[in-house]
């Protein structure tokens, strides 16, 4: 039988030399689905911004949203270590704004740790929040919502010095205890320095194969959201082809009076029936 994963198995995949599999879930059916195959690792990644609520970006996904989601995967998700993702603004503005907003989306939301976006200078704050006892999970590299920053969705890391400070971002992170890091669209060969640099595990996204775990967004795994698919997805599924497809299906059998046929249809005793029709007929 599994058992629920803890940060502590998850550190100790990368010592045993076991690649971490992590994916995203949104709602109930999604954290049920990966909680069924046998994930590591389930995030209610802010991606939901885009690829559940057709927003441009990540930037305007609240704590309200967040804490609705994970409310939801968490209902699903009996094994994984869910995490959390804190927001745009939810812990940029200071360190206790941070914590409480950490503390809300694990007391509120119910998962059992956070994520947040940034290197060296958010250290002290993961330090904070670690402290005041939630793991906490750093991405760095491409960080979604300082992208406009970073010049738009593009590999980082790319010159030298680019790359040096992504492994600066790593050190501190696992500096300030964060357990685990993500590190988005960067070469591979600097994913696997990264890896190298740093005790905790590494989980990549368009980091290349050297790296201690991989996490994809299932919406784009799986062919649900395909307004644009990056270099380092792939598509397992074409999921938006066969509910499509469903949807037009069920549309023509309403339209051409095929659905519902007897077998979808209640049945009423013949007497009930005539008795109705006679009420109705007085
Ligand atoms: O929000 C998200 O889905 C993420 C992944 C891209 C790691 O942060």
């Amino acid at each position: 039988m599994r058992s629920k994963v803890t940060v502590l198995d998850v550190q100790r995949a990368k010592a045993d030399g076991r690649k971490l599999v992590m994916v995203t879930a949104y709602d109930y059916p999604f954290g049920l689905l990966a909680d069924q195959a046998g994930v590591d690792i389930v995030l209610v990644g802010d991606s939901l911004g885009m690829v559940v609520m057709g927003m441009e970006d990540t930037v305007k996904v609240t704590m309200g949203h967040m804490i609705h989601h994970i409310q939801a995967v968490v209902r699903g998700c009996k094994n994984p270590l869910v995490v959390g993702d804190m927001p745009f603004m939810s812990y940029n503005t200071s360190v206790p704004e941070a914590i409480a907003n950490a503390g809300r989306l694990v007391k509120e939301g119910g998962c059992d740790v956070v994520k947040l976006e940034g290197g060296i200078h958010f250290a002290p704050t993961v330090e904070a929040i670690v402290k005041a006892g939630i793991p906490v999970q750093g991405h760095i590299g491409l960080t979604p919502q300082t992208a406009s920053a970073l010049g738009g969705f593009k590999t980082q890391g790319k010159n030298a010095e680019a790359a040096k400070g992504i492994i600066e971002d790593a050190r501190a992170l696992e500096g300030a205890g964060a357990f685990s890091i993500i590190l988005e669209a960067v070469p591979a060969p600097l994913g696997a320095l990264v890896a190298e640099a740093v005790r905790v595990p590494v989980i990549g996204i368009g980091a290349g194969a050297e790296v201690d775990g991989q996490v994809l967004v299932t919406h784009d795994m799986v062919g649900l959201f395909d307004k644009f698919v990056p270099k380092f997805v792939k598509q397992y599924a074409q999921v938006r082809t066969t509910i499509l497809g469903a949807l037009q299906e069920f549309k023509q059998e309403v339209e051409g009076k095929q659905f519902p046929g007897p077998e979808h249809s209640f049945d009423m005793p013949a007497e009930a029936l005539e008795e109705l029709k006679r009420l109705i007929l007085r």
